[in-house]
């Protein structure tokens, strides 16, 4: 059997009285890319939130690793990057490999003597996120492309098994998304990460991805490419047209 990631059963989430996800269930696997689209609004932040435990259900359960999120620990299996990542200050004057190196100084303690090994790790991640050459750079002076790669990096310092990732593309020009989809593929086929991305280009995403969950009126709608063809031919019906799509169902 397919091991469970992510689990989320009759889950049922309101901001106040405005229930933006009602009585949604979805399953992800180990080793899946799953995509999440739908309007703005349409609760594709909220969703992400409430399957890394930011965010309670009102009603109904959420499991990561089996595990019912409010007893969920093992914190270093997530990794978890926030839309508003983007916001991230400029003039922050730190460099790439300091920025990297934030998410492990809550293991340092008196004995320092671990920092070669960390710095070993650093260099690593920063090669495989094709970093390497900024190491020394200033945040600041990274274009968005190469600053979503450093948040990347960052998150996989603890060996994450999942990667959750709130619109990693917006504002980064086409070029240089599809190498952060190589980067993705890589990441997925190479060191076996469950992927869940939200984007907004319904066009690409399905191309890439195994699996889209399509939110729409608090809803979730689920399309697998192992057993439906219109993942794949997404695009070739429907172009670009994010409208279109929400009308299929
Ligand atoms: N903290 C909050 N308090 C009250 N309402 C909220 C809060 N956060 C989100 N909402 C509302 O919940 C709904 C879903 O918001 P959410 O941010 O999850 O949508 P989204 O699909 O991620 O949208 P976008 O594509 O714009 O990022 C929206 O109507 C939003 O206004
Ligand atoms: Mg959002």
């Amino acid at each position: 059997m397919e091991e469970q990631i992510v689990s989320v059963e009759n889950a049922s989430f309101s901001y106040g009285t405005n229930t933006v996800l009602d009585n949604v269930s979805l399953k992800i696997n180990k080793g899946d890319f799953v995509g999440i689209i739908g309007h703005n609004g349409s609760a594709k932040s909220t969703l992400l939130k409430l399957m890394v435990g930011l965010l309670k259900p009102d009603k109904g359960t959420i499991k990561l690793f089996g595990t019912s999120v409010e007893k969920f620990k093992d914190y270093k299996k997530i990794g978890y990057i926030s839309q508003n990542v983007r916001d991230f200050n400029q003039m922050f004057p730190a460099t790439v490999e300091e920025v990297v190196s934030i998410n492990l100084y809550h293991k340092r303690n008196l004995f320092t003597r671990f920092r070669n090994k960390d710095n070993e790790k650093i260099e690593k991640i920063l090669e495989i996120v094709e970093m390497d050459k900024f190491k020394t750079s200033k945040i600041g002076n990274l274009s968005g492309g190469q600053k979503q790669r450093v948040f990347i990096a960052r998150s996989l310092v603890n060996n994450p098994k999942i990667l959750f990732m709130d619109e990693p593309l917006v504002g980064i020009d086409l070029e240089s998304q599809n190498k952060f989809y190589d980067l993705l593929s890589k990441l997925n086929n190479e060191y076996n990460i469950t992927l869940v991305m939200i984007s907004h280009d319904v066009g690409v995403i399905s191309k890439k991805v195994d699996k889209i969950f399509c939110l729409t009126d608090g809803k979730v709608y689920v399309h697998d490419k192992n057993n439906d063809v219109y993942i794949n031919r997404l695009k070739d019906i429907y172009g670009e047209d994010v409208n279109m799509l929400f009308h299929k169902h």
